[in-house]
């Protein structure tokens, strides 16, 4: 795959979205220093993530991708990071149980930074500015100043990231993530529907647990009750900083993203011939393909080819978001695409981006039953061309936020502005996301009785 392939070859290509660095040398010292810190994610973790993700693309495991749309400087914090954990292991309990299936959980966590934006600038109250591109490149604040991107807020990003996975990797494996504490994850402000609907699931599963106990088998010796492996992925946009952190692995002589687990290309940055294409083709991580309404049937296969051209298992995953109501005018047409090229790819939805309207309030919205309108389009389109759902993709945070509008604690347009706190898209609070979850597990548990029934 990467014979004849350099981590600077990208260089080359024609690039979009990515800053011009007005302090060449600064951005040249920085890029040195990165190149000389340790990679934040080991090459085996890697290969054993595209091992997973290539079960769920057979439909024996389903993938849980989830976290903010930016993280940031400003709210980097211990209960940020432990909330948000907790959510989505909330959402893993639920899908495990309802789909009966191993969940690969990937936080969209430990390095997502850097943000591709429909618009160059943005003008506030007549004074047109430079666009916030996530805080790896330059600042939220409304200034000039903020806004000239800086190479040093790379470093930050780092030692964010560093620091962030550090806390994952305690919590998944030091005792947080034991599922005999399956209560203790639920937030404190959840109430509602869905905190009922999890609280009598756990109740269920600690039934379970004390039975096993009861009858001589201690659940506590064996690691798959006891800790949970998490992964982590970003969006691979800001290239010189996923260069400075590519490293050979040394067991397969391969290069290798060491910037996370899992990385993807965006919707924006997705050409065939583009930079952003020919990094990520060179590395053996897993990648995710963002395939939005404007996806040519001819360019996915182009990218298909150029991605993974050995058709590994596990490898490249496409990542459906086009709208509620509009999946089926371009899921289907992408669908037999990838049949007809024999390709093996799993297929996750996004329900999140392709629902972004702007409120009468004027806050970036998304309307709840838009996103859960969409997650059924996707399961109801797979169903019909005998194709396997994997996954989910999704913006949340284990904040309070009032960001989408909807869901069973009703959020309404007015609600917005009590605690809308993202750096960039709006993202589900703890009760929607464990909606979303209920959701899915009924999608999945369905699909498994008429799979069933079909034997
Ligand atoms: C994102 O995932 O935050 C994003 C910008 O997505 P897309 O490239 O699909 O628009
Ligand atoms: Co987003």
């Amino acid at each position: 795959m990467t014979r004849g392939w350099t981590k600077s070859d990208w260089r080359a290509k024609p690039r979009v979205q990515m800053p011009d660095y007005p302090d060449a040398q600064a951005l040249v010292q920085v890029e040195a220093q990165l190149a000389k810190y340790p990679p934040l994610v080991f090459a085996g973790e890697v290969r054993e993530l595209k091992r997973r993700l290539g079960a769920a693309a057979r439909g024996e495991a389903f993938l849980l991708q989830g976290g903010d749309c930016a993280e940031s400087f400003a709210e980097f914090n211990a209960d940020s990071i432990r909330d948000t954990f907790k959510v989505l292991l909330q959402m893993a309990v639920v899908l495990t149980f309802g789909a009966k299936l191993p969940v690969v959980k990937v936080g969209r966590m430990a390095g997502q930074f850097a943000k591709p934006r429909s618009a160059a600038t943005e003008t506030l109250g007549g004074q047109e500015l430079p666009s916030y591109r996530g805080d790896i490149i330059n600042g939220f604040d409304f200034t000039p100043d903020a806004r000239i991107p800086d190479p040093n807020r790379m470093l930050q990003a780092y030692t964010q990231a560093a620091a962030s996975l550090n806390l994952l990797r305690a919590f998944s494996k030091g005792g947080f993530a034991d599922i005999h504490r399956v209560h203790s994850w639920t937030l404190g402000f959840a109430g509602g529907e869905n905190a009922e609907r999890y609280r009598a699931l756990s109740d269920r599963i600690s039934d379970a647990l004390d039975f096993m106990t009861a009858a001589g088998v201690n659940g506590g010796t064996f690691a798959a009750m006891s800790e949970v492996d998490f992964y982590t992925s970003h969006e691979a946009l800001l290239l010189e900083y996923e260069e400075a952190l590519c490293r050979i692995d040394s067991t397969t002589g391969l290069p290798v993203a060491g910037s996370g687990h899992m990385i993807w290309i965006g919707d924006r940055t997705r050409q065939p011939d583009g930079a952003h294409v020919e990094f990520a083709r060179g590395v053996q991580n897993p990648v995710g393909l963002k395939c939005g309404p404007s996806l040519e049937a001819d360019d996915l296969r182009r990218l298909i080819g150029r991605l993974n051209p050995d058709n590994e298992d596990g490898r490249l995953t496409l990542i459906a978001r086009f709208g509620a109501g509009k999946a089926g005018d371009h899921l289907p047409r992408l669908i037999r695409a990838v049949r007809d090229e024999g390709a093996n790819v799993l297929w996750v939805c996004d329900p999140m981006h392709g629902n972004t309207i702007k409120s009468a309030s004027g806050y970036k919205t998304r309307p709840f039953e838009l996103v859960l309108r969409e997650v059924r389009e996707f399961f109801a389109i797979h169903n019909a061309e005998g194709t396997i759902p994997g996954g989910v993709h999704f913006e949340m945070t284990g904040k309070d936020v009032t960001e989408c509008t909807g869901g069973v604690r009703a959020i309404t347009d007015e609600d917005l502005s009590d605690r809308y706190h993202t750096a960039c898209d709006p993202r589900l609070n703890a009760s929607q996301s464990l909606e979303l979850a209920f959701l899915v597990a009924e999608e999945l548990s369905g699909r498994r009785a008429r799979m069933a029934a079909a034997i």
